[in-house]
């Protein structure tokens, strides 16, 4: 495959390149990242989990994943008693959450839905949380904000991690030497990979600005921005998450907003 990049614009259908290749890979990817787990909540390539960031409420109420892939962080949840609904919009990957969830006798709903279009009523949740699902792969934030305010409750909380946008302008390398900025910030490019003149996957950078005006435009009100450092004891690099480069630079964004109370 050919990696380039293309005007954001330019590029068909993100919805339905974003649930085919997941639906191809997913189980490729899952093989690649062991670190992930079956019932383990991470919020980042460093590897912090819900246990270290405790980023959810106290009380988290009925909460909502979206882009949940293989549902291991609503996995996890459940195991801590949680009332929590998982979905995707790849049906491979919610197949492959149903799978685990058999497995490993976990059960709790899992639905087949892109971020734009949740199948749920206004107003259902308490918290909704993604941990790098979703985001990445749709060219404009507002739409999914919008959605995921929409099914939130008065009060109820959103929380979510992101490659970090800063790593957009960087080559995509674990090391501190490689530094160089190589793509202006805030270009509206998407990073495509291609085959035969065909899209398969496309990832679209969204600047530290899209994603507050974003928030805020949609209602939300920011809560707590996190840029986690490189965790002591973790010598695992995960594409250009690294110790090397992690000491030097933050790898993820966490966001932690509010839909205001009334
Ligand atoms: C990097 S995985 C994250 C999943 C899980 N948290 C993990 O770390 O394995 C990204 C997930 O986002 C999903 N996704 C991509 N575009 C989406 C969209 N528009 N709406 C909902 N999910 C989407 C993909 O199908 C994939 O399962």
């Amino acid at each position: 495959m050919q990696p380039m990049y293309e005007p954001s614009h330019s590029v068909p259908n993100p919805d339905s390149i974003a649930a085919t290749w997941w639906d191809t890979y997913g189980d490729d990817y899952l093989a690649e990242h062991p670190s992930l787990g079956v019932v383990k909540f991470q919020w980042s390539p460093e590897g912090w989990t819900e246990e270290d960031l405790q980023l959810l409420p106290r009380r988290p109420g009925r909460i909502l994943e979206i882009g949940a892939g293989a549902a291991q962080c609503s996995r996890w949840l459940k195991s801590q008693g949680h009332d929590v609904t998982a979905t995707d919009i790849s049906p491979g990957m919610i197949a492959t959450a149903h799978h685990l969830n058999e497995k490993t006798g976990y059960d709790f709903p899992l639905h087949v839905a892109g971020v734009e279009n949740l199948p749920f009523e206004a107003a259902t949740f308490d918290t909704v949380f993604t941990s790098f699902g979703a985001l990445s792969f749709v060219p404009d934030l507002g739409p999914a904000f919008e959605e995921i305010y929409r099914v939130l409750k008065p009060g109820g909380s959103w929380i979510y991690s992101v490659t970090h946008p800063f790593s957009w302008v960087f080559p995509d390398s674990p090391y501190r030497d490689d530094l160089t900025v190589v793509r202006p910030y805030g270009k509206k490019e998407a990073y495509v990979e291609s085959s035969s003149g065909k899209t398969e996957y496309a990832e679209f950078p969204h600047t530290v600005a899209d994603h507050m005006n974003g928030l805020s435009q949609s209602g939300f009100l920011v809560a707590e921005i996190l840029e986690p450092g490189w965790p002591a004891g973790n010598s695992e690099t995960w594409g250009a998450w690294g110790p090397d480069r992690g000491a030097m630079l933050p790898g993820t964004l966490i966001v932690s907003a509010q839909r205001p109370a009334s």
